[in-house]
């Protein structure tokens, strides 16, 4: 069975989720990660690789954010890395400004690092703790033999000072800082450079919630002073919506669903993303009432044998209670393309159904400082 991708004719007319700039930085098709699992027994068999990422396509415009949210094992940090070459992509497309530079080595590889960043959900983890501060986020310039025009210290106390750290603890160590300030030493490291392209993955889920809204505030106001794009990955649907312009949902390595923020979280399509939503809930206990709880049923299946036809059709509450015999068929045998179903809203289902209804209410999402 083949599995069908974004079409080439809706993405040139604009179709990809959401109104854009159309300065498009990035450009990824279908792109797949698996994992070869290893040999089993005396016998070497190779076994069915793990399918963390299966075939997804978006593009990025320069300056925009693009929120990753979905339950866990759904792909999300492969898919970043992968976007990144941190991993090296199964198969598919990964075109930058206009540049096919899928599989890039070498200096070339070099050059798109400098462009492209992450940050990471664990600060201390990604932080060498015998290194100091001053080390750390002046690496990148060492690495890339990046020219500073006041040299290396001046410009990391600069960048220190940019993201709210003092600059006189240049010379203090990772365990000195707290968690907030550990994770603006991953943000400077990921600035230094001036990317165009930052893949934040779960910056702020190990962070106290009253942390995690200046941290978001720092990022989004990096955004706008250097014109950075995010793709923000995320478990927190708050947040997310918080940040981004557009969010694509994902699950068992696809994306299910890929719309304009407003969109997406007012007028859910796919039946997994009305679950998804449904389970944030609302402060108001009178608004929490009147609202739909759609529980899935069932685990979440393995993604080295993952269902046929379209992979959410094990715990689709839609499959379950609502679809005939026959269009039960058409979810059981055709992997359902994710392609507009209306304007910039693109959904991977066969049967999508608007629910407003279960859409968390506005005023319960948004962080404030
Ligand atoms: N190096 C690896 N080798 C084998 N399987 C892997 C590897 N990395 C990830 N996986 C598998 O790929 C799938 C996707 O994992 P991934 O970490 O990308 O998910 P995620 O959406 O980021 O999850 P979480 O929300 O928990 O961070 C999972 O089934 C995971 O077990
Ligand atoms: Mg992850």
């Amino acid at each position: 069975m083949t599995e069908p991708t974004v079409p080439a004719a809706a993405r040139d007319a604009g179709e990809t989720g959401g109104q854009r700039s159309g300065d498009v930085l990035l450009r990824v098709e279908d792109l797949r990660k698996h994992f070869p699992l290893k040999t089993q027994g005396l016998i070497r068999r190779p076994s069915a690789p793990v399918k963390a990422v299966d075939g997804i396509s978006f593009d990025l415009d320069a300056g925009e954010t693009l929120g990753l949210v979905g339950e866990s094992g759904c792909g999300k940090s492969t898919a970043g890395r992968t976007v990144l070459q941190l991993l090296e992509p199964t198969s598919g497309k990964i075109t930058y400004r206009g540049e096919d530079v899928t599989g890039a080595k070498g200096e070339r590889l070099r050059g798109l690092r400098s462009d492209m960043q992450m940050v990471f959900q664990d600060p201390y983890g990604s932080l060498n703790p015998r290194h100091t501060i001053g080390t750390i986020i002046g690496a990148p310039f060492i690495i890339q033999k990046a020219k500073t025009e006041k040299g290396v210290r001046a410009e990391v106390q600069s960048l220190m000072e940019r993201v709210g750290l003092n600059p006189e603890h240049y010379n203090r160590y990772p365990h000195e800082f707290s968690g907030g300030q550990r994770q603006r030493i991953g943000i400077a490291r990921a600035v230094a450079l001036r990317p165009k392209l930052i893949v934040c993955d779960e910056p702020v889920s190990a962070l106290d919630v009253s942390i995690q809204a200046q941290v978001v505030n720092l990022l989004e106001d990096l955004q706008s002073e250097f014109n950075l794009a995010y793709i923000f990955v995320a478990h927190d649907l708050s947040v997310v919506r918080h940040i981004s312009d557009r969010v694509a949902v994902m699950y068992l390595g696809k994306i299910m669903e890929l719309a304009d923020r407003d969109v997406l979280y007012s007028k859910p399509m796919h039946p997994y993303t009305h679950s998804l939503m449904s389970a944030v809930p609302v402060p108001d206990p009178k608004k929490e009432n009147k609202r739909n709880r759609i529980l899935l049923t069932g685990d979440l299946p393995s993604p080295i044998n993952p269902p046929s036809g379209c992979v959410f059709h094990t715990r689709c509450p839609r499959y379950r209670t609502v679809l005939s015999d026959t269009d039960k068929a058409r979810c059981t045998g055709e992997v359902p393309q994710l392609e507009p179903k209306a304007t910039g809203h693109l959904a991977a289902c066969h049967f999508p159904e608007v629910r407003a209804d279960v859409a968390a209410a506005e005023d319960t999402v948004a962080p404030t400082q």
